[in-house]
């Protein structure tokens, strides 16, 4: 017994000092920041807090007038350099145009956020394959696009791609089944990447943030009638994502304890439909 107990405490130990707040403001006061999807839910909260911080910003997504608000609040909470532009990442030449445009308004590169996210329905998959494959360009495809764009000034700034992913990135879910592919692709892309940069001795990083089901507008939309599960304030998983990639990790988890939901997932996969039982498609209203 006194071996387990020890063993416990030592795990703990080493995961309250791997997962210890090492971030520093400072390394984010002045830094280019290009964020995507950035006219509401994580993103614009992502902007608010670089703004708080300091940081120089660029922020995309399709909707001009929301991006313009978005912007005027950036500059009001003290962001030292603010700009926008509209691109569409479902068009094979935005994802180029849009970091050729921040680099060089920037002056370079520190941070490039790779947020937005493709409109989805949440159902059973109803056939359509074309669905899939424009969701691929959206949210996975421009995702590469836009750091081969950017690895050449990230190169130069030793900056950090971030990546937001998501618990549907690490276990197949039902409902979402384009969705839940693309994640699946962005989680293996990157963690490919962040291997070839190790070995090519690159001074990027790369940051994966998994997110579990968070309370932006659109998800809490979408969600209805389906999930029963607790979502968690977009506010603080925005500032999450900004100290992992500050802090240079390469996975982080919001809320944290996903990270235990997946190494359970991997030990005993059949757990998977229990910890989903919420979701069903008889509690549609
Ligand atoms: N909310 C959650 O529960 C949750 C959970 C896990 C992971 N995540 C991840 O967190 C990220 C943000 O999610 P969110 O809930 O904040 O989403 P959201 O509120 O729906 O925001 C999506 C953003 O992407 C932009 N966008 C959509 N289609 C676009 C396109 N074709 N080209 C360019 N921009 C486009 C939208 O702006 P426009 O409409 O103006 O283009 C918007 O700014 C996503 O990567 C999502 O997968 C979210």
């Amino acid at each position: 017994m006194k071996v387990y107990v020890s063993l416990f405490v030592l795990i703990a130990a080493l995961m309250s000092y791997m997962w210890r707040d090492t971030f520093d403001p400072d390394s984010v006061r002045g830094a280019r920041v290009l964020i995507t999807g950035a006219s509401s839910g994580i993103g614009e909260q992502m902007a608010y807090h670089y703004a708080k911080f300091g940081a120089q910003i660029i922020i995309t997504a399709r909707r001009l007038e929301a991006l313009k608000k978005v912007a005027q609040k950036c500059v009001k909470l003290g962001a030292q350099k603010m700009m926008y532009m509209t691109g569409d990442m479902s068009d094979p030449a935005d994802p180029e145009r849009v970091v050729k445009y921040a680099v060089e308004k920037l002056g370079g590169l520190d941070f490039l956020v790779l947020n937005h996210v493709g409109d989805t329905n949440v159902e059973f998959w109803n056939r359509d394959a074309d669905h899939v494959r424009s969701l691929m360009q959206v949210n996975f495809v421009s995702y590469t696009q836009m750091t081969a764009a950017a690895l050449p000034a990230l190169e130069t700034s030793a900056g950090s791609i971030i990546v937001v992913s998501s618990m549907a990135g690490k276990l197949a879910s039902p409902f979402v089944a384009p969705y839940t592919s693309t994640k699946f692709a962005m989680n293996g892309f990157f963690g490919a990447m962040q291997s070839e940069l190790a070995m090519q001795k690159s001074n990027v990083s790369v940051s994966i943030m998994i997110l579990g089901l968070i309370d932006t507008e659109s998800a809490m939309r979408k969600i209805r009638g389906f999930s029963t599960m607790t979502a968690y304030p977009a506010s603080e998983a925005a500032l999450s994502i900004i100290k992992a990639g500050a802090s240079r990790q390469k996975e982080a988890y919001y809320p944290w304890f996903h990270y235990f939901t997946c190494l359970i997932n991997n030990v005993f996969p059949f757990l998977k439909d229990l910890l989903l039982s919420g979701l069903s498609k008889d509690n549609k209203d």
